[in-house]
């Protein structure tokens, strides 16, 4: 899409074999909720003037669709927080992407719908951890459930790409399975619950919490009839259709890592190019260009781990989901 070429398009393949073809941008590190798993007590979010600006994240994810990334998909903390989203989604919308989304808590998702739905920005990751009111209140710590669940409704309608995002915790939601189908059913869209993590606080309710995929999938057979889908190559999830038309999938990540296919690359609100989740060390692309970016890029991906690190301490809303 009218893009110069001025590098011999270069596909970065690490020494795995892995094709680096995602591209995740935390667009800043700040949340308007304060998930339990997720935000510390004592918040300790990036200062504004630290931030990627538009115009270094537009040219570096440009620079990086010169080799290769063709999904881009727009994280935080809570990416609609950012006050030139749309400056940002509007550049990014010139490049030639496969595929090109945004994960987000919803809570301003109402006030962007008009605007997302008039460009490729169309897929959108929702997360919802109850349907249950209070206890959204409980996990999620804000009175947020009403305008959450009313927005994602009328992005469905709208026609973007909406699935859910729901991380399954012992205890807490897991109570709700049942629902969540009911829900997908209902609605037609896609459930994904999410294995907690061992990431920043997420850490100190692990035992307490955490309840695996399969202790999930063994309760849903009890009660539902449901059929795997076959799983692309690089999927993180694999998926199951009900024979009441719900889409259900899981994201096993901790019992089930899948490392070993992993093509992504992080980008933090700073400006830093990261291997994966669990890895802290990051190497700045602000203003690289030619071979310093190429070098910096290949540093990267050779970090890129093919097993799953056990944990990380940095919190979970400054690296982006
Ligand atoms: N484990 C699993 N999922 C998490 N998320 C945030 N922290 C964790 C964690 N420790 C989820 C969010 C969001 C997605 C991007 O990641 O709820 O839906
Ligand atoms: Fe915010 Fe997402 Fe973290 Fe919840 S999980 S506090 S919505 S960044």
């Amino acid at each position: 899409m009218g893009i110069p070429f001025p590098y011999k398009k270069f596909k970065l393949v690490d020494g795995h074999g892995r094709e680096i073809h995602k591209l995740r941008i935390s667009l800043l590190d700040a949340c308007n909720m304060s998930c339990l798993y997720c935000m510390p007590e004592n918040k300790d979010f990036l200062a504004k003037n630290n931030w990627a600006s538009a115009e270094e994240i537009v040219e570096i994810a440009g620079n990086l669709v010169l080799y290769g990334i063709d999904q881009i998909r727009l994280t935080g903390g809570e990416p609609l927080l950012r006050p030139d989203l749309r400056t940002i989604i509007k550049k990014l919308d010139k490049l030639p992407l496969a595929k090109f989304g945004l994960t987000t808590n919803a809570i301003h998702l109402d006030r962007e719908l008009s605007f997302l739905k008039n460009t490729n920005c169309q897929y959108l990751n929702i997360s919802l951890d109850s349907l249950d009111r209070e206890n959204f209140f409980k996990i999620t710590q804000t009175d947020t459930f009403s305008k959450v669940f009313h927005s994602l409704i009328k992005a469905q309608e709208a026609g973007l790409k909406v699935k859910i995002n729901t991380v399954l915790l012992k205890g807490l939601n897991d109570h709700e399975i049942d629902q969540f189908i009911l829900f997908s059913k209902k609605t037609g869209i896609e459930v994904r619950f999410l294995e907690l993590m061992k990431i920043g606080v997420a850490n100190h309710y692990f035992t307490k919490h955490f309840i695996s995929a399969d202790e999930i999938i063994k309760k849903m057979e009890l009660k539902w009839d449901f059929k795997q889908r076959p799983m692309p190559k690089d999927s993180t999830s694999f998926n199951f259709t009900f024979n009441n038309g719900a889409e259900i999938g899981f994201i096993a990540s901790e019992s089930k890592p899948f490392c070993g296919g992993c093509s992504r690359l992080r980008l933090g609100s700073d400006g830093a190019i990261r291997p994966c989740l669990f890895m802290d060390q990051g190497i700045s692309l602000k203003g690289l260009k030619g071979d310093d970016l190429l070098e910096a890029l290949q540093k990267t991906i050779r970090l890129k781990p093919t097993d799953r690190i056990p944990t990380i301490e940095r919190p979970m809303h400054k690296i982006g989901g």
